[in-house]
């Protein structure tokens, strides 16, 4: 067997590990969904769903993961069979833990692009100035020449779509220690920095006109909790915001050191993202456009979605400040950090696929990769709906299901007692094993709760609209799971070799 790379520092380790769940979930997705979902009375379902949810997935998969990396298998696939005595079904299950990644970083690298592009149009002060008005609608209008839409990108857009295509591979390439560990060492602390001086400047802005929006974000709305759908939606920020439920996690704990402590990893992963999100994340957009366009503004900008927010609000408002260009930079770079980590760990799921499972050096798997990545990035730009509809299927229905198979594959049919002796080994803490009936019982019936009400109230809102866009979405999605089906089948022969 291949000696398989592993982290070299426990802090490398633990600033990967949140540099993969910290991302654009945290600072434009939580903030807008909050604005929207209720306020303050949606942190009490996110949180519900965090200590239900969130935590066991997380254990789970970093207990998955480092027994597996300790066989060789780093991607849903290899961990799936390792458990399963590599049976094909095991194997073709396992295939949804891979395409959801892939699936997800097609779009998400796309968003990344739009960043870094931010980042230096507005360092070179080429972003069009805002107008001078207090209107929100039309001091966004000169950023709307950038992206005419999300699909008809300008000649600047496919540029950084190339180059963050690039950067991508070329960290990738270098491996876990050199790539990967290196980039979240240097990062994560540049991300909290950041992080923590735009908070500052909104929260400021007006006379801390910011801090009176950020109380307004939390106000609870407690008649919302009898809203399934804001139940659905808090869930569903968890599961993405912790990269849960899609074998990412897995694939970073299957390179960790054979005794490694996944409990207190996953905890402090945990930890760090909550703190990115909930403090950080809360305190800079929506506070800046409630300093700036007031409190009426919020749940029509949150409604037409993060991207409004982040890409549009968030400069017009930063321009108007002193060194407003260089705040503005400040922004983007900070997201496009974020993204950066998350991309990569996105993507390398399909990496420990093609090295693990079939054999391939690292620059060949990294590059069959990246062509795989690319082509899907192109279709996000130019086809229509195929970013939502990605981001539908895969960034959240799929979520559920898989979460569930899962506690399903992992917890019940591998045994309590088997999945207890590998969550116990080695850890600085010994849960007690009724807990983990608990805890796995809850998050068991919740998910089923969550499946039921997806695919009663918005599956067939979803199922009943249909376009030649949608039908080139759904084809895509559905050859990336033959293609992955039929790499798993076919690299059975492997095992062992
Ligand atoms: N957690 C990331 C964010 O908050 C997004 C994400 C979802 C992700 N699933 C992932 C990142 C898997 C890396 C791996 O933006």
């Amino acid at each position: 067997m291949q000696k398989r790379e592993t982290w070299a520092t426990r802090i490398g380790l633990v600033f990967a590990a949140a540099g993969n769940a910290i991302g654009l979930g945290n600072l434009l997705r939580f903030p807008s969904k909050v604005a929207l979902y209720g306020g303050g009375a949606f942190i009490i379902p996110y949180f519900i769903s965090f200590f239900l949810l969130g935590i066991p997935l997380m254990i789970l998969e970093w207990t998955i993961g480092r027994y597996a990396g300790s066989k060789g298998h780093g991607s849903m696939i290899g961990i799936m069979g390792e458990f399963f005595n590599h049976s094909y079904l095991a194997r073709i299950i396992g295939s949804l833990g891979v395409a959801i990644p892939f699936l997800i970083v097609c779009y998400y690298i796309y968003i990344e692009s739009w960043t870094l592009g931010f980042a230096f149009l507005s360092l070179f002060q080429k972003l069009p100035l805002p107008t001078q008005t207090g209107d929100p609608q039309l001091m966004m209008m000169p950023f709307l020449k950038f992206y005419k839409s999300y699909t008809q990108p300008s000649f600047w857009a496919v540029l950084f779509l190339i180059i963050t295509l690039v950067i991508n591979w070329y960290i990738l390439n270098r491996g876990i220690i050199r790539g990967i560990e290196i980039t979240a060492k240097i990062g994560i602390p540049a991300l909290l920095l950041m992080g923590v001086f735009l908070s500052f400047v909104s929260l400021s802005i007006n006379d801390w006109k910011g801090l009176e929006g950020l109380c307004f974000i939390f106000k609870p709305d407690f008649s919302r909790l009898l809203d399934p759908q804001v139940w659905v939606e808090a869930s569903g920020q968890i599961f993405f915001t912790l990269s849960l439920a899609m074998g990412a996690i897995a694939t970073y704990a299957s390179y960790v050191k054979k005794n490694e402590d996944v409990l207190k990893t996953g905890l402090y992963t945990a930890g760090l993202n909550e703190f990115v999100e909930i403090v950080i994340g809360a305190s800079i957009a929506i506070p800046a456009a409630f300093a700036m366009f007031g409190a009426s503004s919020i749940p029509e900008l949150a409604k037409e979605g993060t991207f409004r927010i982040g890409f549009m609000s968030m400069p017009a408002i930063l321009m108007a400040l002193p060194f407003g260009s260089y705040l503005s930079f400040i922004w983007f770079f900070l997201l496009f950090i974020a993204a950066l980590t998350s991309s990569l760990a996105l993507s390398q799921p399909l990496v420990a696929l093609f090295e693990d499972e079939l054999k391939f050096p690292r620059s060949k798997a990294v590059n069959v990769s990246m062509i795989m990545i690319s082509i899907g990035a192109f279709f996000s730009a130019f086809v229509p709906d195929f970013l939502d509809e990605l981001d539908f299927w895969a960034g959240t229905l799929f979520l559920i299901v898989f979460g569930f198979i899962e506690i399903l594959a992992f917890v019940w049919i591998f045994g309590v007692e088997n999945f207890y002796r590998e969550l116990t080994r080695d850890v600085f803490f010994k849960i007690p094993k009724t807990m983990v009936y608990i805890f796995y019982g809850a998050s068991s019936i919740f998910i089923g709760v969550l499946f039921y009400f997806w695919t009663t109230v918005k599956l067939p809102e979803y199922l009943g609209q249909i376009s030649w866009n949608l039908i080139i979405s759904r084809g895509f999605i559905i050859t990336s799971l033959l293609i992955l089906i039929l790499i798993a089948i076919e690299s059975k022969k492997y095992i062992n070799s």
